[in-house]
């Protein structure tokens, strides 16, 4: 199916940014808001990103104003009734998603296809909102949308492949890089992202170095910024929303460090309200919250296993070998999305590269070590144990996660 005209419900954060993208890419676009201070709201703010391009001398003003002539507002679903997708960006909350897609589904028509940008809510959920769960599927852009170019593309149990093949298509002519992710709590890049931003936190907590050491660290292996500072710019209470979504489903292995606690507990939530692992406040000297939340932790703790780039790396590994194993996306897609939606150093090819370079039996040995130090969070994959066993170690013979020519 070739996609002529699409729609986005909800006009905040996101939504504005996703109209911004799709008329970018030549389609005509409908923007549905509960008011129409809202939906004019959301039409400055994609005119404003377009008036950023013309600024920076990569637009001219009359671009400007044709992109601008594919976009329309609307409070009424009336308005919609011409297009072949909808992608709904309203808040993250369940009750209030069902209701959107139960009314998309009411008054659209009945081959659109129905998307949502949720960020971890279940896909077949929503679709057993509708009437058409074949039709429903997960588009989910990263923030800020027209910048980063992946997305993950995730269909539910009842999606078909038609829905999903179209979507891809979809994504694609808007230029982005779909990845397709077989549903999963955290999908693929949270999934992937958390696990390594805990480590960090249960390293800082043991004493085995500070916030800003590991910071360093991680930014001297190539990554545009550290664990602690990703947070803060992300918001610790999303993080800590996302891994309260993986702890349900995956259990205590993704249970958050206790630093990750109790800076949550003091909606010290990062750059956007001030503070979170570090104070970015300009008028306070020093803030010494943290420090005294690590002082109080330590005398429990300590380090079995000092901290090192490995060890943050490891957890992101062995959660990649799982999700490979769980056939939830092609190993290929996995470095992929690590360096288009994580930051993970281009020079490193990705996690999976990463892993071959080390070799799978040295992975092995490690995940097997912290373990025993730490329990089930590194519980190896069962997969890494296989490959070892079939002689897959990664580059050194040729194929691991991987294959080299
Ligand atoms: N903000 C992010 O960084 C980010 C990144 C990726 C995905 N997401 C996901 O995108 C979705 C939207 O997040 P956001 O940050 O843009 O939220 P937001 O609160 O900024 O915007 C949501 C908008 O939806 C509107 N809305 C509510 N009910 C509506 C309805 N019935 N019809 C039309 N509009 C309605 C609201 O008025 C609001 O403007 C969420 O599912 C979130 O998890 C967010």
């Amino acid at each position: 199916m070739f996609i002529y005209k699409a729609a986005v419900v909800g006009g905040g954060a996101m939504g504005a940014e996703i109209a911004q993208v799709i008329s970018y890419s030549g389609l005509p676009v409908v923007l549905k808001e509960v008011n129409e201070e809202l939906a004019q709201k959301a039409l400055s703010k994609i005119r404003k990103i377009y008036q950023q391009r013309v600024e920076k001398g990569k637009m001219t003003p009359q671009e400007l104003e044709s992109k601008m002539a594919l976009v329309s507002v609307t409070t009424d679903y009336a308005a919609l009734k011409e297009v072949d997708i909808a992608i709904e960006a309203v808040p993250e909350k369940m009750d209030l998603k069902k209701k959107v897609f139960a009314e998309m589904d009411r008054m659209l028509p009945e081959q659109t296809i129905l998307a949502s940008n949720t960020s971890a809510l279940s896909i077949s959920a929503l679709g057993a909102a509708t009437k058409r769960p074949e039709k429903v599927i997960g588009i989910h852009f990263f923030y800020p949308a027209h910048v980063m170019k992946l997305i993950e593309v995730i269909p539910g149990l009842a999606t078909s492949e038609d829905t999903v093949a179209d979507s891809i298509a979809f994504c694609e002519g808007l230029r982005k890089l779909p990845v397709r992710v077989n549903e999963c709590a955290g999908f693929l890049v949270n999934r992937l992202l958390m696990p390594y931003l805990n480590e960090a936190a249960f390293c800082a907590q043991e004493g085995g170095a500070t916030l800003k050491e590991i910071d360093e660290t991680m930014v001297a292996f190539g990554f545009p910024m550290g664990p602690f500072t990703l947070v803060d710019a992300l918001g610790l209470d999303v993080c800590y929303d996302v891994v309260g979504v993986l702890l349900e489903e995956y259990g205590s292995r993704m249970a958050p460090a206790s630093l990750w606690d109790e800076v949550h507990r003091l909606k010290r939530f990062g750059v956007k309200n001030g503070a979170g692992f570090y104070n970015y406040n300009s008028d306070v000297q020093s803030d010494k919250t943290v420090d005294d939340i690590l002082k109080k932790l330590k005398p429990t703790m300590g380090p079995k296993i000092p901290f090192s780039q490995e060890r943050l790396l490891l957890a992101m590994v062995n959660e990649a070998a799982l999700c490979i194993q769980e056939k939830i996306t092609a190993p290929s897609d996995i470095d992929l999305a690590v360096l288009a939606g994580i930051g993970f150093p281009q020079t490193r090819g990705g996690v999976l590269q990463y892993a071959d370079e080390l070799g799978t039996d040295v992975v092995l040995q490690k995940l097997l070590e912290l373990s025993k130090a730490y329990g089930e969070r590194f519980f190896p994959a069962p997969l890494i144990r296989r490959m070892v066993l079939a002689g897959f170690l990664g580059k050194k013979t040729k194929r691991g996660f991987l294959e080299y020519a």
